[in-house]
């Protein structure tokens, strides 16, 4: 009932020919329909233009790392979600862990955003998730709930048809460390609750809620065998097509 879907993370790698190349390979060699698997390539924001160019008209979408919540305004070096919609963005990443961590990014900044993004008609991947010492310390959920409401405070769920979530534990982003399917699913059905208390069933129902830590093409099938796992951000093993198409087909065949 829902389509899963597989977004590559590229963060600040590769340069432009690269990265023009690398999403040449993946619109080509793509060998699951967009009904069976949503795919999305998030370049850095100098590659957006190059990259939408390489993959108009085509299955795969675009996507962008982080937008800013004003339309426009003296913000030097940020960029509006407007922008990103005005280079064919369809997808927006918000609230990543590199951001909270690096740009002390807070839960009303992201909420601030997120309201951005769904205003704009982009489609927001929310990014929650524990720290080691939080899970070590046995406040998972706190930690995710505070995230949730801190990011969705005073959204309805008729604006929130766009949002997706993507839960990342911090320990297992770029460390090689997966959380276990079994340890996923339970947060993600946790989350998938908690967003039933807030907007009822249908809309829980509906709700992507990708994995988001480490995932690689031998560990995606066991994690979207998972009934709440839709799918995977994916962050180091999106930077190489074939790779990246095996995590696809991988999402895919675990739903099977
Ligand atoms: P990783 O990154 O796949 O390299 O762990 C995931 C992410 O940061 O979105």
């Amino acid at each position: 009932m829902r389509t899963p879907l597989v977004v590559g993370n590229w963060k600040m790698h590769l340069s432009r020919d690269e990265a023009g190349a690398l999403a040449g390979e993946i619109r080509n060699k793509l060998d699951i329909s967009p009904d069976q698997v949503g795919v999305a390539v998030c370049p850095p924001f100098p590659y957006l233009s190059a990259v939408h160019a390489v993959l108009a008209g085509g299955p795969v979408a675009l996507g962008a790392q982080d937008g800013h919540w004003a339309p426009q305004g003296a913000y030097t070096g940020w960029v509006s979600m407007q922008m990103l919609v005005d280079v064919g963005c369809r997808y927006v990443i918000i609230g990543h862990s590199e951001r909270r961590q690096f740009a002390q990014e807070t839960d009303t900044d992201i909420g601030k955003k997120v309201k951005a993004g769904l205003g704009q008609g982009l489609a927001v991947i929310l990014c929650v998730g524990e720290t080691g010492p939080e899970r070590d310390g046995g406040i998972t959920y706190d930690v995710v709930m505070r995230q949730l409401s801190g990011a969705l405070e005073g959204l309805s769920g008729a604006e929130c048809d766009n949002l997706i979530i993507a839960y990342e534990p911090v320990w297992a982003i770029g460390t090689g460390k997966t959380a276990t399917p079994a340890m996923a699913q339970e947060v993600h059905s946790f989350i998938r609750s908690w967003m039933e208390k807030r907007w009822g069933f249908g809309a829980a129902q509906k709700l992507i809620i990708l994995y988001g830590g480490s995932v690689k093409p031998d560990n995606m099938r066991t994690l979207a065998a998972m009934h709440d796992i839709d799918g995977a951000l994916v962050g180091g093993a999106s930077l190489g097509a074939q790779g990246f198409l095996e995590i696809v087909r991988q999402a895919d065949a675990g739903k099977r």
